[in-house]
């Protein structure tokens, strides 16, 4: 249940890829100490290294959409929104279960890695599009 980046989710904005690349990266380091048992203090460090690359990567990419006065940003600053509480409950899981339990990696897999798969195809896509868009004359 490892998450995958493959080309189907790239956005065409390459930092926006770089760091969604980076982030499918940690979420693996963190399934991996689920996969192979590893304690507790291992896993909540692994979810903490993620959810702080994500706050960064979330900040740049609402800043990006500012930059460019993206008409979306409200709508999608709230779903990222879902993915920090989605983190905060994660977090809350591992410390009550004293390390990954079942429950928590199908968590991870609903609310981390499919989140972000259609997080990327429904929202990121469009912001990476309203970006060249808005770029396109300088490259003209
Ligand atoms: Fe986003």
């Amino acid at each position: 249940m490892y998450a995958v980046f493959n080309d189907n989710l790239l956005t065409g904005n390459n930092l926006i890829d770089e760091q969604h690349r980076e982030i499918i990266e940690k979420i693996n380091k963190l399934v991996n100490t689920c996969e192979n048992g590893t304690c507790q203090i291992e896993s909540i460090k692994m979810l903490d290294f993620l959810a702080d690359y994500t706050e960064k990567h979330f900040q740049e990419e609402e800043e990006l959409q500012r930059e460019v006065g993206y008409p979306g940003l409200v709508e999608h600053k709230k779903r990222h929104d879902e993915f920090r509480v989605a983190v905060k409950e994660l977090h809350e899981m591992l410390e009550e279960e004293e390390g990954p339990s079942e429950r928590f990696v199908k968590a991870v897999q609903e609310n981390v890695i499919d989140w972000l798969y259609r997080h990327i195809k429904g929202f990121d896509c469009s912001v990476a599009a309203y970006i060249n868009m808005a770029h396109l004359p300088e490259r003209l």
